[in-house]
């Protein structure tokens, strides 16, 4: 275990992993991850070789949205634990070497949070009312909403209350969308972002970071367009402009503290120009980038991508980031394990049947395209559980899901449970040493060979796999250059700087590798030649 190192660029190229605490380990035995259980894993999370940690929401919630509806910005659920577990939990990581990032959540509250609760008491034009999106609805009593806008996880984007006014949600009704032009609902989040820094926080994750500016005039025009889907710019709800003017007073906050802190913002912008507006040193500093994530596996694909990124990151002053899960998506393994273009939510809702899921063929890909991602220059997000090679858990039955997705589509869509099912640590007993009871989320039998215990004990397991790129990722880590090298159809090789090879194999067919000292690969090489669906990193001094 190292120490912290004094280093305002550490997330330039950090190994990131994403904790989502309701399920990554259970010390109290209620069946719900909670911060003491993230404590008790550090020597893992150390041993794994991780820079940092990213923990999805743990702020006291009802979990209308697994905690993305918070009650409280400045506390810690109670389910989860108290504000000295999560001290003590930053202490333990911060000893072991590894950063901590929280998510914030500034785009709605949950409608728990006290000022909605006073909101709903005060009366039509209040200031209460006016921290959130109040508006009157359409037709002689205002009984049809506002506007027709559909919610992101489906139903109408209005709910009405007792005095027949509508507030806006973007997402579930119990996710109320704050008012950003209001001065109060600002000043907050700068509260609650010096708290968590003073608290010792490296930086944030900052959701639906694209939401908050909005052009919604009092009352709303008649005809007013559903723009709900324009995305550069001159949409009334999402990627405005002057979304910026609220970072760049964040970024105040950030640098106030030594180092800065750091943040990464989940933009799902059109592209990589408007992503990068959210990226620069002015602002957040770090933009999600989700193309990977969205890519076939496929070199041409691939390399398109990478290119255009470190160009755009180059040209914004910020590292690229990469990605391939997170909490919101069909893990990597399974996508890459299905024919191509296979609409998710159809496979999902046959429980991952139809079409059959190859889960050898996904394990392979998955794990080239993470060796390859880990060459890159920028920062790699690694999601809880894909160190195990885990694949979706697609057959969860339709009375366990809990995702708002799920339920306000009244089952058309499957929703994001699969790859929110918590972790198996062991081999056997109740919730696979997840915790001492039952998981909240069911978990399949073949956990138990995809369990860390298991995984550890076999020196070719996924996890012994990670483990190795992640403590040569550290040794090898060069400047953010990169060159391509010999690139075909079929096959991506790029050297960094330091002759630092990495050569993935997209094709059907065995390739010769550069003349090197191999240092790591995704899987078993054939008579010294790099298989299809394999990556290779190679040393050429
Ligand atoms: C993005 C988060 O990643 C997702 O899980 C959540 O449902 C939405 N934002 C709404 O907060």
């Amino acid at each position: 275990m190292s120490p912290l190192q004094h280093d305002p660029d550490w997330w330039r190229q950090a190994a990131v992993y994403q904790i989502y605490p309701r399920s990554f380990a259970d010390s109290g035995g209620d069946g719900i991850g909670d911060l003491a259980g993230v404590t008790s894993r550090v020597p893992y999370l150390a041993a794994l070789g991780v820079d940092a940690v990213w923990l999805s929401p743990f702020y006291p919630s009802a979990l209308a949205d697994g905690g993305y509806d918070v009650d409280d910005y400045r506390d810690v659920d109670p389910k989860l634990g108290t504000l000295a577990d999560f001290d003590e939990m930053v202490a333990a990581l911060h000893a072991a070497g590894i950063r901590v990032i929280v998510d914030i959540v500034p785009n709605h509250s949950s409608n728990r949070h006290v000022w909605f609760q006073e909101a709903l008491k005060a009366p039509k034009g209040s200031p209460a009312r006016d921290r959130y999106i109040f508006r009157d609805g359409r037709g002689a009593d205002g009984s049809r909403p506002p506007t027709d806008w559909k919610s992101v996880f489906g139903g109408p984007a209005w709910q009405r209350v007792e005095d027949g006014q509508w507030y806006l949600h973007l997402f579930a009704p119990e996710q109320p969308d704050f008012n950003w032009k209001n001065r109060e609902v600002r000043d907050d989040f700068l509260t609650t972002l010096r708290f968590w820094s003073d608290r010792g926080v490296d930086g944030y994750r900052v959701d639906v970071a694209n939401g908050l500016a909005k052009d919604l005039p009092d009352p709303l025009p008649d005809d007013i367009a559903d723009s709900a889907d324009l995305m550069n710019g001159s949409s009334r709800l999402w990627d405005r402009d002057e979304v910026h003017e609220i970072y760049r007073e964040w970024r105040k906050i950030f640098d106030e503290y030594d180092p800065p802190r750091t943040a990464v913002a989940e933009a799902w912008v059109s592209t990589a120009e408007r992503r990068a507006r959210y990226a620069s040193p002015e602002g957040l500093g770090q933009a999600f980038n989700f193309d990977l994530l969205k890519a076939n596996f496929d070199a041409a694909e691939f390399r398109e991508i990478i290119t255009a990124n470190l160009a755009q990151a180059a040209t914004a002053g910020t590292s690229s980031t990469w990605v391939f899960s997170n909490h919101d998506v069909v893990r990597h393994p399974s996508r890459y394990g299905l024919p191509r273009d296979t609409d998710e939510n159809a496979w999902l809702l046959s429980g991952g049947t139809q079409p059959p899921l190859d889960r050898e063929l996904g394990l392979r890909r998955a794990r080239a395209a993470t060796l390859l991602m880990l060459a890159l220059p920028g920062s790699a997000y690694l999601y809880q559980g894909e160190e195990l090679g885990l694949h979706e858990v697609a057959d969860l039955p339709a009375e366990a899901l809990q995702d708002p997705t799920f339920l306000r589509s009244e089952g058309e869509e499957k929703g994001r449970d699969g790859c929110r099912v918590p972790l198996p640590w062991t081999t056997g007993g109740p919730s696979y040493g997840f915790g001492a009871g039952s998981a909240h989320l069911p978990q399949p039998a073949w956990f138990a060979e995809s369990s860390v215990e298991a995984e550890d004990r076999d020196p070719d397991s996924t996890l012994a796999f990670y483990r190795e790129a992640l403590r040569l990722r550290h040794s090898l880590r060069a400047d953010e250059k990169l060159e391509w090298s010999d690139a075909t159809d079929t096959v991506l090789h790029f050297v960094r700087p330091n002759g630092w090879h990495s050569v993935t194999n997209f094709g059907p067919d065995a390739i010769e590798l550069p003349a090197g000292e191999v240092a790591v690969t995704s899987g078993p090489l054939d008579d010294g030649k790099l298989p299809a669906n394999t990556t290779a990193w190679v040393v050429v001094r």
